[in-house]
């Protein structure tokens, strides 16, 4: 019989280093004995992939509880939503058969939309050589949450519903932001009609999804229904606690739900952090284990490291315990996942960095700064590798003894307890420890 893994009380699951740690794939497999699963940050910057059953889902901006029948999905305020993104995922969904109805989908009112001035900020922004090089997902992240907080300039989903005032708004507001943009980036003008008529059939479509979705996550937490909060992107993109300015541009650190969900403290029990058996990143920025040679060629191969979101090849290298320790230690996760260890098969041997040493000695924790990382010398301790298709595996006794050394080697580093381990990427390749 198949060891199922289940959680007393509600449960955040986050990224504990650059993203595409297999969030989608873990949210799923917990989401079998939960009732609610909310974002509560990012956007569609995010790319969350699931396979059930052979078929593979990519979400940008659905929770993927919307795979499990009977689920409540609930997007938060903390979130940016791209509508047409959104409604474009719902069709596909819909069109492959996936129930999404208002009994299972609720958008917070309070979240903020991605306005397509955001987007031609973003790529202007990018591809200029002054503000350029963050390598950003071009989704209007960043210029979607500075207006959130410049606020006169910001539009919510409340504002969607609302066809007069929206009107209003989008008129005043695009006539700025192209003069905005012609001086700065020399963009040509975006229509305010247009965009005003596009946004009112989006608002009418998500009308009936529209709720209160701080009010229903307390509510659902009195009535005892089990909550999985998903993380995005991951701490080491945090705009606070991330590797600064190589972030993303919301709070998507475990420590963000409470603002990003509308929930006290005390609703969380669980804090489940995702890590991958190596490293990735997408994008620029610091990245100290990064393997620009046939090792990381070698991973991004087998692990099909390219951005669900963007299709870039991802940046990869080995393990960085130093990295995971503090994010580890900034979010109190209490429970670890380790995911595509079975991408690591085949090599002879395997490299874990255990710190760094900077301008002639080791650091005793990680610092979250560009100039400190773009110094640091990783220090390794190399372990033995396994060979083998480790895929079929479902007990931990099963993995090759070389692969169960790695996996209580990178528990003691980062310390907190490895309690799954994923070795492929469909929801049953999951075994419990
Ligand atoms: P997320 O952003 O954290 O949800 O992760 P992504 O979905 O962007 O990237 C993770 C990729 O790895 C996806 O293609 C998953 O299907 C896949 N995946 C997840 N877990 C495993 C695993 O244990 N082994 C393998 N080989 N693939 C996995
Ligand atoms: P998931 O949820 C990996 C990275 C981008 C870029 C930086 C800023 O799938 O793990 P942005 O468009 O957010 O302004 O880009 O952040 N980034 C991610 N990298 N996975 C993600 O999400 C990411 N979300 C943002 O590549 O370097
Ligand atoms: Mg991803």
């Amino acid at each position: 019989m198949a060891v199922t893994f289940a959680l007393e009380g509600n449960t955040c699951v986050v990224g504990l280093q650059w993203g595409d740690e297999g969030k989608g794939k873990i949210v799923d497999y917990l989401t079998e004995h939960a009732d609610v699963v909310v974002r509560y940050c990012g956007g569609a910057n995010a790319g969350h992939t699931v396979r059930i059953g052979g078929e593979k889902y990519a979400t940008h901006l659905l929770p993927v509880g919307i795979f499990r029948p009977g689920v409540i999905n609930c997007i938060g305020n903390g979130v940016v939503i791209d509508p047409q993104v959104l409604l474009a995922e719902m069709d596909e969904f819909i069109g492959r058969g996936i129930a999404i109805s208002p009994e299972n989908l609720k958008i917070s009112y309070k979240a903020h939309l991605v306005m397509p001035y955001h987007m031609q900020e973003d790529a202007a922004r990018e591809a200029s050589s002054e503000g350029g090089g963050i390598g950003t997902t071009r989704r209007g992240i960043g210029p979607t949450y500075a207006d959130k907080m410049q606020r006169s300039t910001a539009i919510r989903v409340a504002d969607l519903v609302q066809e007069d005032r929206l009107k209003q708004k989008i008129g005043e507001i695009v006539v700025e932001r192209n003069k905005v943009l012609k001086v700065l980036y020399d963009s040509p003008p975006l229509d305010w009609r247009n965009i005003f008529e596009q946004y009112r059939d989006y608002g009418r479509r998500m009308a009936p999804f529209v709720k209160d979705v701080g009010h229903l996550l307390l509510e659902y937490a009195r009535a005892g229904k089990r909550i999985v909060f998903e993380g995005a992107h991951a701490a080491l993109l945090d705009i606070d606690h991330g590797t600064f300015p190589y972030v993303t541009s919301s709070s998507c650190s475990a420590l963000g739900l409470y603002t990003g969900a509308g929930v006290p403290p005390q609703t969380v029990e669980n804090f489940i952090g995702i890590m991958k058996a190596y490293s990735t990143r997408v994008g620029g920025g610091p990245f100290p284990t990064e393997q620009s040679n046939n090792i990381g060629d070698y991973i991004r191969e087998r692990g099909n490291e390219y951005g669900t979101t963007t299709r870039r090849p991802r940046r990869c290298g080995w393990f960085d315990a130093m990295a995971v320790r503090y994010t580890v230690d900034l979010q109190g996760i209490t429970a670890i996942v380790l995911t595509l260890l079975d991408v690591l098969s085949g090599l002879d041997h395997v490299q874990i960095c255990t710190g760094y040493n900077y301008r002639g000695s080791r650091l005793d924790y990680f610092r979250a700064d560009m100039d400190t990382l773009a110094e640091v010398e990783p220090i390794y301790e190399t372990l033995p590798g396994w060979r083998g298709n480790i895929t079929g595996c479902r007990n931990f006794g099963e993995l090759p003894v070389e692969a169960q050394l790695y996996v209580k080697r990178l528990e003691q580093l980062v310390g907190a307890p490895i309690k799954l381990v994923s070795v492929g990427a469909e929801r049953t390749a999951t075994l419990v420890r």
